[in-house]
């Protein structure tokens, strides 16, 4: 069958065959989480015309778009599991506290912790932004408060994870640990079709990901490590080249398919990095060691991190499994 007309949905049924045992439900949460990618895909093209209308002044683009959009994409993904019987509670970077799931209370096996829209400050320029998402296990028999210490858990608990792209074309990306695969909204037939089965990281790449601005303020590791990067060594391809488009899924994606390292790391401003564990790191991670990649916080896997708080945030250096060990060996 022609790879482009695999749904998602026919693709997580057919993965499903091959691992007895997997029930539908993978397929329906991927699928409650595909149309909430859809939603926030159909309103961040009408922001555009927000913005034609923001700019007769009637309404306060930056603050009020930025904030209504992160919010409604929020709002996709809790509409989007309401009554699915599958999610209990969501954990968002727009919301401090677990939020119950309409319609799901005492039910849903699993938590799912979001990202909602991430690359906020690149939405009113029209460059691609994502939302992240990661999903555990429900901690059993788990109530009120004692639900927000229980759901301090390690990125090896993940049984999925992975993210929207909202570029020139809409994509989902996931992986439920049987690989990375991508899917591409078709919208003529408002449906994700399989567009890169079995995503694999090339081991090196030659492109590094970091805000240079930040250059003076480096720690040394960080420092030592780009300056090394910008030497010419033709043996280990370098220079590497500089991109960085400022929204992390955009940066991560790129370094998915085409190799190479991104880092956000610690800094004086940022003591922990400026990047959220639970719902940026951690799915992220396990998607690029999914790929054959690595992501760690410059001295372990960020999948081996135990939170102490849920919107913990961690360095975070992502990407070819040479490259990061590269880098970590800057740091060690
Ligand atoms: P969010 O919009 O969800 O807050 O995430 C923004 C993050 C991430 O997308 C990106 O890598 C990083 O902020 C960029 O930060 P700098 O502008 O400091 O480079
Ligand atoms: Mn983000
Ligand atoms: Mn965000």
């Amino acid at each position: 069958m022609e790879n482009t007309s695999i749904t998602l949905t026919r693709y997580l049924l057919m993965q499903q065959r091959e691992h007895p045992g997997a029930t539908g439900e993978f397929s329906m949460l991927l699928s409650q989480i595909a149309f909430a990618a859809k939603t926030i895909s159909r309103e961040l093209g009408r922001a555009g015309l927000v913005d034609v209308l923001g700019a007769s002044g009637e309404i306060n683009i930056q603050g009020e778009v930025q904030q209504k959009l992160d919010q409604i994409s929020n709002g996709a993904f809790l509409a989007a599991f309401a009554n699915g019987q599958l999610v209990s509670e969501m954990v968002s970077e727009e919301m401090e506290h677990p939020t119950p799931i309409q319609g799901n209370e005492d039910k849903g096996k699993y938590v799912i912790f979001v990202d909602p829209l991430d690359g906020s400050s690149n939405l009113d320029v029209n460059v691609t932004v994502g939302s992240i998402f990661s999903v555990h296990r429900r901690p059993e028999g788990i109530k009120g408060t004692a639900l927000v210490d229980a759901l301090h858990l390690r990125g090896r608990g993940q049984v999925a994870a992975g993210y929207a792209l909202y570029g020139p074309s809409t994509t989902l990306v996931y992986t439920t640990g049987q690989g990375v695969h991508g899917f591409t909204l078709d919208r003529s037939i408002g449906d994700f079709l399989l567009s890169h089965e079995h995503i694999r990281i090339p081991e090196r790449g030659s492109t590094y990901s970091i805000n240079e601005g930040r250059r003076n303020t480096w720690f040394p590791p960080t420092r030592a490590y780009i300056d090394y990067l910008q030497e010419t060594d033709t043996q280990t391809k370098r220079p590497y080249s500089g991109r960085y488009i400022g929204s992390l899924v955009a940066d991560f994606h790129r370094t998915l398919l085409k190799g190479g390292v991104f880092l956000y790391p610690a800094d004086p401003k940022n003591a922990r990095g400026k990047l959220r564990l639970m719902y940026e790191a951690a799915p992220l991670g396990f998607v690029a060691e999914q790929a054959g990649g690595r992501a760690s916080d410059g001295t372990q896997p960020i999948r081996d991190i135990v939170p102490d708080s849920l919107h913990q945030r961690t360095p975070l250096i992502i990407g070819s499994a040479q490259d990061v060990q590269t880098a970590e060996s800057f740091y060690h």
